[in-house]
């Protein structure tokens, strides 16, 4: 098994960044531009993490392609990180909002549009009751609230090394055995101990002991971890999961915000899942912001049975712009049109195409890497062993070598997500994109290794 020289990895990397820096005049001067008015450069913290110099500055994107301001076009696998896993601008979506900029865009009453998504919500997900947000975070933190508000308990329970977006309660990370605020969690309210505990996915017995004391309003899961590389579930963990948590009276909220790459119903109806809640946001809109949570009938009523119309719109639970007239129409054309079965036919064999592509490589070049997929979402990760848990995940990244794969492949025309090396089926993806892709890959193997 070669290994990989990190003197031989700097000079690659110090090599790549001049190619990158050279050949983006333009986003660089507005790069030296934006650094005057917006911190670090960026409109968003994270888009400084790019593998770049600075960020390409996009001209416009259509479908699973984008241009820079340089005219550099590049295959889009990273799709705003899930935001657009409709592609970019999905023709049925850009008419829909086009129809409702003229009809008005916020006015805190409901529109038609918001029946229909309630309604197509119910038949994908199989739960009866729905409301909507702006993020993902947002819909979990207000499923979060609603867990406790029902439960009168205090705490909630998450996996090693997850992330449901800037949930306070979530930025927590085990260390041999203890619970401490995760790197980078930027002024805590409190230490995340006391609102969460922390277990390793896959651990029944962790979760069981955590569960045991009562104290626990909900779990918060993605159904497979997707943030740390791709964690599976162990064959019955969610079955136990179930049982577990319905024993100790703790609600279970599934964040499907990502793992909805596993089909229309995401991995809630393709695993039959039972969940007590249900988050989906992201590409929900095509793009424009928005989000929903469902639950089920039981935790309708003891919403019912709470809820008090004075005290309403300052309980913690709002956003004015929630379930906006244009965020509702994006919906409907997003979820009729754009995310339909047929588009996962579509995005399913492109992924294993895509998998299949990278895991020949690997074996070709023989790292000690592998890749894994849920759906129409890929990733390699640079361990032999697939992780059972968050902390394998966590292990196996390595900064370094993950910031010279993806700036190889952006000089090369290929855009995969800053944070790991997660790759994206939209409908709009081409098979012609993932061999592109595949081409790059080995071409980045071949220089690390020779
Ligand atoms: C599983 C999951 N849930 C929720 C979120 C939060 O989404 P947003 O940043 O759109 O609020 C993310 C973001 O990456 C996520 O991966």
């Amino acid at each position: 098994m070669p290994s990989i020289d990190r003197d031989h990895l700097q000079s690659l990397m110090l090599s790549e960044q001049k190619k990158f820096i050279d050949e983006r005049p333009k986003s660089k001067a507005l790069f030296e531009r934006a650094r005057k008015s917006l911190l670090g450069g960026v409109p968003m913290n994270w888009m400084a993490k790019w593998a770049g110099a600075f960020p390409p500055f996009v001209r416009e994107a259509h479908g699973a392609e984008f241009f820079d301001v340089d005219g550099h076009r590049y295959v889009d696998l990273c799709l705003g990180d899930t935001g657009a896993m409709t592609g970019h601008s999905p023709s049925a979506t850009v008419a829909a909002v086009q129809q409702q900029l003229a009809r008005g865009i916020t006015l805190m009453l409901p529109t038609e549009d918001a029946v229909w998504v309630g309604e197509e919500l119910q038949k994908r997900f199989r739960l009866p009751y729905w409301q909507f947000a702006l993020t993902a975070t947002d819909a979990n933190r207000f499923s979060i609230r609603l867990a406790r508000q029902i439960t009168g308990r205090g705490k909630i329970l998450v996996f090693n090394w997850c992330y449901h977006g800037s949930v306070d309660e979530t930025f927590i990370t085990l260390e041999d055995g203890v619970s401490k605020p995760r790197r980078g969690n930027v002024g805590p309210p409190v230490d995340p101990s006391v609102t969460t505990k922390v277990v390793e996915f896959n651990d029944v017995d962790a979760l069981a002991k955590a569960l045991q004391p009562g104290d626990v309003a909900c779990v918060l899961a993605e159904p497979a971890m997707t943030n740390v590389g791709i964690v599976h579930p162990d064959p019955g963990y969610h079955q136990q999961l179930r049982e577990l948590t319905r024993k100790y009276g703790t609600l279970l909220i599934i964040d499907e915000t990502h793992t909805i790459c596993a089909g229309p119903g995401g991995y809630t109806v393709a695993e039959n899942l039972d969940p007590d809640f249900l988050v989906f946001g992201k590409p929900i809109g095509g793009g424009v912001p928005g989000a929903t949570y469902g639950f089920t009938q039981d935790v309708a009523d003891a919403i019912a049975a709470r809820q008090n119309l004075e005290d309403c719109d300052v309980g913690g639970i709002g956003g004015t712009l929630a379930g906006n007239a244009l965020s509702l129409a994006a919906m409907r054309a997003t979820l009729e049109k754009v995310l339909t079965r047929e588009a996962f036919d579509r995005m399913i064999p492109l992924a294993e195409r895509w998998t299949a592509g990278v895991e020949q490589a690997i074996a070709n070049f023989d790292v000690p890497w592998h890749v894994s997929r849920l759906g129409c979402r890929a990733e390699y990760l640079f361990s032999r062993n697939r992780p059972r848990n968050g902390s394998q995940a966590h292990d196996a990244m390595d900064f370094e070598l993950e910031r010279f794969m993806h700036l190889y492949a952006m000089n090369r025309g290929i855009l995969l997500t800053p944070f790991h090396n997660m790759a994206l089926m939209s409908p709009a993806t081409h098979q012609e994109d993932i061999d592109h892709h595949t081409k790059i890959f080995r071409g980045a193997l071949q220089t690390l290794i020779g």
